[in-house]
């Protein structure tokens, strides 16, 4: 059976990666996190699980912490991680560790892969050329990470405990606040009604109401309604206006929706 890949992706760095690693590995079958989010239990058929995912406010995405507390890894011999980011260092490897060991679970491998960071609101996307640089320079850190993972080899990319502290206190407001910071969002008159802001959110968190998107609270902040809408209608308050948006070259919104 071949190794099973979860991912959680936004603006396609994360399932770019996974594609990745399945190139390097020679195998790996990758399905959305977000598929299962109704789900009571996740039981991969694979001996290897790789999980694939964005870091936010130096922490795991909720729909992640989620989808961990439902794995259940009882026939899985090896777990590895890949986490994108922009360059800000976290605690968020040492997090997901501590949630799959309170499940019994270990955690093998885990590996932070340096990428474009999506968050515009306080991050500018950088140009194309820079954007090939970053991703050439991200899969040669992802082929020696296939070689560790095909060796079944162990050892996780954590930080020091000064480094962690920020999101120590970062990441749990941002946890109470991220279901409805969507009313942040705003929709301007370039809207063109084409749906593809409520087609691409990986949790459904928009409905369309005559014609204009309307955010239902219950929001990941992944960005991918703002960074995919065609016209640009999409702002996530001021600090986006007129920032250019952003989504993996090789990834489409279509590859994202077939992921939900
Ligand atoms: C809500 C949110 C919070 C983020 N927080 C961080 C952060 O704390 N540090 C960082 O380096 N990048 C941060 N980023 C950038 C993403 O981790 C990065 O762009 C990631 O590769 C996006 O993955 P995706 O394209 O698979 O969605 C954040 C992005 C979002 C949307
Ligand atoms: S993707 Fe943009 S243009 Fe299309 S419905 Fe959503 S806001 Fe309107
Ligand atoms: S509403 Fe937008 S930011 Fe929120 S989860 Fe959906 S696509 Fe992501």
């Amino acid at each position: 059976m071949q190794p099973a890949f979860y991912v959680f992706s936004g603006t396609g760095n994360s399932l770019w990666a996974a594609r990745r690693m399945a190139h390097h590995l020679g195998e790996g079958r990758i399905e959305g996190m977000a598929h299962y989010r109704d789900a009571k239990v996740v039981k991969p058929d694979s001996l290897v699980v790789g999980l694939f995912f964005p870091l936010y406010v130096m922490g795991l995405p909720l729909l992640v912490e989620e989808f961990i507390a439902r794995l259940d890894l009882s026939d899985v011999e090896y777990v590895f991680a890949v986490m994108t980011s922009g360059p800000v260092l976290s605690r968020a490897m040492t997090d997901l560790r501590k949630l799959l060991k309170s499940k019994g679970e270990w955690l093998a491998s885990g590996f932070r892969l340096k990428v474009v960071n999506n968050y515009i609101a306080l991050f500018k996307i950088p140009p194309l050329d820079e954007q090939k640089h970053i991703f050439a320079q991200a899969d040669q850190k992802l082929k020696t990470a296939a070689k560790q993972v095909r060796d079944r080899l162990h050892s996780v990319e954590t930080t020091s405990w000064p480094v962690r502290i920020p999101g120590l206190i970062t990441h749990p407001i941002w946890k109470r606040h991220v279901r409805a910071a969507d009313r942040k969002f705003t929709v301007s008159d370039a809207c063109t009604s084409c749906g593809l802001c409520a087609q691409v959110c990986p949790v459904d968190n928009i409905k369309l109401v005559d014609g204009k998107p309307r955010w239902l609270h219950h929001c990941e902040e992944c960005l991918a309604c703002l960074h995919f809408c065609p016209p640009e209608a999409i702002d996530f308050g001021p600090k986006t206006l007129g920032k250019t948006r952003y989504h993996h070259a090789e990834v489409s919104a279509n590859d994202l929706i077939a992921l939900k």
